[in-house]
């Protein structure tokens, strides 16, 4: 939640901080501002908004100079307005700040820094923290630096913050505690973002910071990093960034999350790349390989995630339960963390994250590692926090996915999952022979499948523009598909505003039955594998209640056909792996009706991509 930028270097800052900002408005874009330093002065621009009012803004003042630092809100304390926009600027007008996260204990800081003469502008926990920093300096006549170190000794919260002194305007001071900051090293030049896209096309080198490490960058010094604690200096850890600029930009396609649907067989054949020996009977994962001991151990695997990550969970359940014969249980990170949970030392944590940066599954895991469990870290996100915390973990390769509504993210998760309970379902010999093999060769054939999906494309629009201003919408799915239809759900009301629920389809005559009449769309996914004589019946239930079917349906069937006013049809496959092929339709319906509902597709309202608030 929330994206920071800056820079400090030869260039302008100013088009690398919006660009920056841009690219990083997936993180939240309710409110932006810049801060420009030109030699002389301290020039700040903001608004409430996108980053494209913020430009507008910023015609009022001039933009040159060679540093700066801008962010982009998802608000927390305080309305999103123009006031409570970052950067804040400390009560002498020296310090400007932004700041990422949540600072818990502002409110008793802020009355101690009223007593103290201090006044506020703003609703925001940062300008209390602004304001603290300026304290401490004052009270000791100290460094930015070292200023800020002290003042962060005495938060609760977490925070990603970029710090800029006017007195000293040759510095920038950033630090991080819960939440993400990449240091991107240029010749003579520095970067500091919430992720690496806006320093990509400048330099691939970037310093990851680890929580309660600050960094100072100084022209024409080299990167210094301490530790909050304890003032120590450490070794920065240079890396050569795999982003392109090509995988962050929209590719012809009119919103990142078209191209990111489209992307799902390459992304699928990327995650199994080098892991998937299909014709060999192997499935190599190195995370996987050298716990093997723990996994076949495990007494019961227990999976924490939040919303489509979760739903990737259920999914994986079905498969792991299926393939492997060991328990699962499937936990929302945020109530698992606040429930004084059972989790045993024989217990394997799956935690399950597309940014590796979500609060909540972050605190599942540590206080699973404080349990004594074994956590396996599901991320795509390299180098994210999650992927940092867990004992060990496997990458889904799914590239940067920008859409603020997952997609590629759901599907190759699941297909990690996959590799991992056979992986496990050989070394337990709990899959026949014959099986095991079978689901390796449909496996590595699954990308073909999804791009023959993606073709429903054409009836996925047809289907949108006759129900675009349905009030609400009912998924239904058995077995494997039940979390389909979850997701299903979350899909449409997320970006399209529609009020959508999922539900097993057999729970439905248990109450949501009583919603059904011919106003009602309800999505049936009815592949031919699995229940499908029972969800049939099903369909026959909505039908002799005026419900308006859509069912996803096995290519070539018939049945079905004759009940449902519309069908969709995707390539045949086992149960086990419908849910990569019958989500591919549920993904363009929902995006074909935000679209036509004038929707903002990418960047839909109230939510933010990475969830580092709890
Ligand atoms: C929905 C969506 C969210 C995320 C959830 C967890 O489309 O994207 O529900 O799945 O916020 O995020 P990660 O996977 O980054 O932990």
């Amino acid at each position: 939640m929330c994206g920071i930028v800056g820079y400090i270097g030869h260039r302008e800052a100013y088009p690398i901080i919006i660009k920056g900002l841009k690219r990083l408005e997936y993180r939240g874009y309710d409110s932006a501002g810049v801060m420009l330093y030109d030699g002389d002065n301290l020039k700040l621009s903001k608004t409430k908004g996108k980053v494209s009012d913020l430009e507008e803004r910023a015609k009022q003042i001039t933009t040159n100079g060679t540093i700066g630092i801008g962010h982009t809100r998802w608000a927390t304390h305080g309305v999103p307005n123009d006031i409570n926009s970052h950067p804040h600027i400390s009560n002498s007008g020296n310090l400007a700040i932004i700041h990422n996260g949540i600072i818990e204990n502002y409110e008793p800081l802020k009355k101690e820094l009223i007593k103290r003469g201090y006044t506020f502008q703003s609703d925001t926990d940062t300008e209390v923290l602004v304001n603290l920093i300026e304290e401490v300096q004052k009270k000791e006549n100290l460094k930015l630096g070292k200023a800020v170190q002290i003042a962060l000794n005495q938060v609760v919260g977490a925070y990603a913050i970029a710090v800029f002194d006017k007195q000293n305007p040759d510095e920038i001071v950033a630090a991080r505690l819960g939440s993400p900051l990449a240091i991107g090293v240029g010749e003579d030049e520095f970067f500091i973002a919430s992720d690496a896209s806006p320093f990509i096309e400048y330099t691939s080198n970037a310093v990851y910071l680890e929580d309660e490490e600050m960094a100072i960058v100084r022209l024409h010094k080299p990167l210094k990093i301490r530790k909050i604690k304890d003032d120590t200096l450490v070794d920065p850890y240079v890396q050569e960034l795999q982003l392109n600029l090509e995988q962050i930009e929209k590719d012809g396609y009119d919103h990142f999350m078209l191209k990111e649907i489209y992307e799902q067989p390459n992304v699928i054949r990327d995650t199994y790349r080098g892991r998937l020996l299909a014709n060999e009977g192997i499935i190599k994962m190195a995370g996987v390989e050298d716990n093997l001991e723990k996994f076949l151990n495990a007494e019961r695997i227990l999976i924490v995630a939040c919303g489509t990550s979760w739903h990737a969970g259920l999914v994986a359940e079905y498969i792991l339960e299926e393939f492997t014969r060991i328990p699962v249980e499937v936990e929302y990170a945020s109530e698992f963390r606040y429930r004084n949970p059972i989790i045993n030392k024989s217990d394997v944590v799956i935690a399950i994250s597309q940014s590796g940066e979500t609060a909540d599954t972050l605190a599942a895991i540590k206080l699973s590692k404080e349990k004594g469990a074994f956590v396996f870290g599901v991320c795509n996100v390299v180098g994210s926090s999650i992927s940092r915390e867990t004992h060990a973990g496997a990458y889904t390769h799914a590239g940067p996915e920008i859409g603020v509504a997952s997609t590629k993210a759901f599907t190759t998760q699941i297909t990690i999952l996959t590799l991992i309970a056979l992986r496990l379902a050989k070394a337990k010999g709990t899959l026949s022979h014959t099986d095991f093999h079978r689901y390796l060769q449909e496996l590595e054939i699954i990308p073909e499948k999804v791009a023959e999906a993606l073709l429903t494309n054409d009836k996925a629009k047809e289907i949108a523009a006759r129900f675009k201003d349905a009030p609400n919408c009912l998924y239904l799915g058995r077995g494997y598909n039940f979390p389909v239809a979850l997701e299903g759900a979350l899909k449409l009301k997320e970006i399209s505003y529609i009020h959508a629920e999922g539900y097993p389809a057999a729970e439905m005559k248990h109450g949501p039955i009583a919603l059904i009449d011919e106003l009602m769309p309800v999505i049936v996914i009815a592949p031919k594998q699995g229940h499908y004589d029972k969800v049939v019946s099903n369909i026959q239930e909505i039908k002799s209640r005026s419900g308006k079917i859509i069912a996803v349906v096995t290519k070539g069937d018939t049945q079905v056909r004759e009940l449902a006013d519309y069908v969709i049809e995707i390539p045949d496959t086992s149960d086990a792996l419908s849910p990569l092929l019958t989500t591919i339709p549920l993904q363009l319906l929902s995006y074909h009706i935000a679209v036509m509902r004038n929707c903002n597709v990418d960047q839909p309202r109230n939510l933010a991509k990475s969830v580092t608030v709890e």
